[in-house]
């Protein structure tokens, strides 16, 4: 139960906030926000668990965790995609230690109570009569699939993904994300807050003078009126619709009862075709596309997962809270399902970009903490180039509460 005072003070704090500012210092250090922001964001949005080439078979599994929650996410012997919270109804031992892997059933390391792929409690021992192990599963949470990534919800009724899933259906015919494969995951931990890992993602104000090696290849690092300029020649090359589909209904744009989501396309730096060192191919053609476009899709989907979709690769974004002080970015890099390791791509080719941009962004979220910790700290002014992390932060406003 929440604390009546904590409403109070946060609808103090949220009266004060100033549009085009950034948060105050609460925001990031109050455990009682850290908690209302579990309730009311984390345990109500949908959030991105992994892809279905991931488990393939029946008993394959990943984990999916988040503050004090795990989720394990399983294939069924029916082929379903299931979700159960990892916490034992016996005396609550978590039962999966492993991020992943293939079981036969789950079984408990404390007392061996076993559950099998449907989360069904198929063996116990020495109980009492009165007890009904078919009253004994284990707690089930929402999935759903887009076109092959893996999405669970907390939530009692979760937000819809219909909207999405019908704005999106012609370029995701194009670009055929059922049709991937996981090449490389890697999850970089991160002394910080989880919004300021986040707001850093929602801007590139910092990309030029942080991510020399991004700025290369995104024409999006480059000042507002030189990307804009070079938008205007990539529109007018690229006719709208298909890949070129441009949708908002994010953050603050999304409406009531849907989980927010937007889709768009930005150029790359002119005579780049992928997110390389010099910017020359990396993997097969996704989908059906028939050549390079010398462009990249920004996918988000909910409030906190992010897709960059280069012509031949995607590049999966997971922002995820382990405590008010800690979080976690798992990076996530898909190639086409056929392509070859060795062969059709290179991992350390592949991964290059995001890997050395992700440990520039570990250094300066971190030193962002440090500062806000200060006593001296006090809400500064965003730019421009800020815009998308000021509908964030509009969002996040409303949502908190
Ligand atoms: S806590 Fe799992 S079997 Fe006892
Ligand atoms: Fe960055």
């Amino acid at each position: 139960m929440q604390d009546p005072s904590d409403n109070h003070k946060i609808s103090r704090l949220k009266k004060a906030h100033i549009a085009g500012q950034s948060l105050a210092r609460e925001f990031y250090k109050d455990p009682e926000i850290y908690k209302t922001e579990i309730e009311n964001l984390f345990l109500k949005h949908w959030l991105f668990a992994g892809h279905v080439s991931q488990i393939p078979n029946p008993g394959d599994f990943i984990l999916c965790e988040f503050d004090t929650e795990s989720v394990i996410v399983v294939r069924s012997k029916s082929d379903e995609i299931k979700a159960h919270i990892n916490v034992c109804r016996h005396r609550g031992s978590k039962i999966c230690l492993e991020k992943s892997g293939h079981k036969k059933h789950f079984s408990c390391p404390y007392h061996a109570w076993t559950y099998d792929l449907d989360g069904r409690l198929v063996s116990n021992n020495q109980m009492p009569e009165y007890f009904k192990p078919d009253e004994n599963s284990l707690h089930q949470v929402h999935v759903q699939l887009v076109r092959g990534l893996i999405f669970i919800c907390l939530a009692e009724a979760p937000l819809s993904l219909e909207c999405l899933n019908e704005q999106t259906s012609e370029v995701f015919d194009l670009l055929e994300l059922q049709n991937l494969k996981l090449a490389k995951k890697t999850s970089y931990p991160i002394a910080a807050n989880w919004k300021l890992a986040v707001e850093n993602y929602q801007e590139c104000y910092h990309c030029a003078p942080s991510h020399k090696e991004f700025s290369r290849i995104h024409a999006m690092a480059r000042p507002l009126e030189v990307f804009q300029k070079r938008k205007e020649e990539f529109n007018q090359v690229n006719p709208p619709g298909g890949l070129m589909t441009e949708i908002n209904a994010y953050f603050d744009l999304a409406r009531p009862g849907d989980e927010g989501f937007q889709y768009g396309r930005n150029p790359l730096v002119e005579n780049m075709r992928s997110g390389s060192k010099d910017g020359s191919p990396l993997a097969p053609l996704l989908g059906k596309l028939p050549e390079y476009t010398g462009g990249a899709s920004e996918l988000m989907i909910g409030p906190l997962m992010y897709f960059l979709i280069y012509d031949d690769h995607m590049v999966g974004y997971r922002f995820l809270p382990l405590s008010q002080s800690e979080c976690v970015c798992d990076i996530y890099w898909f190639v086409r399902s056929d392509a070859r390791e060795g062969i059709d791509y290179d991992i350390s080719n592949l991964t290059w970009l995001w890997d050395v941009t992700t440990k520039a962004d570990q250094q300066i979220i971190e030193n962002n903490q440090k500062g806000v910790n200060s006593r001296y700290y006090s809400s500064g002014t965003l730019s421009e180039m800020e815009h998308f992390l000021q509908s964030f932060l509009r969002w996040y406003l409303v949502a908190l509460s």
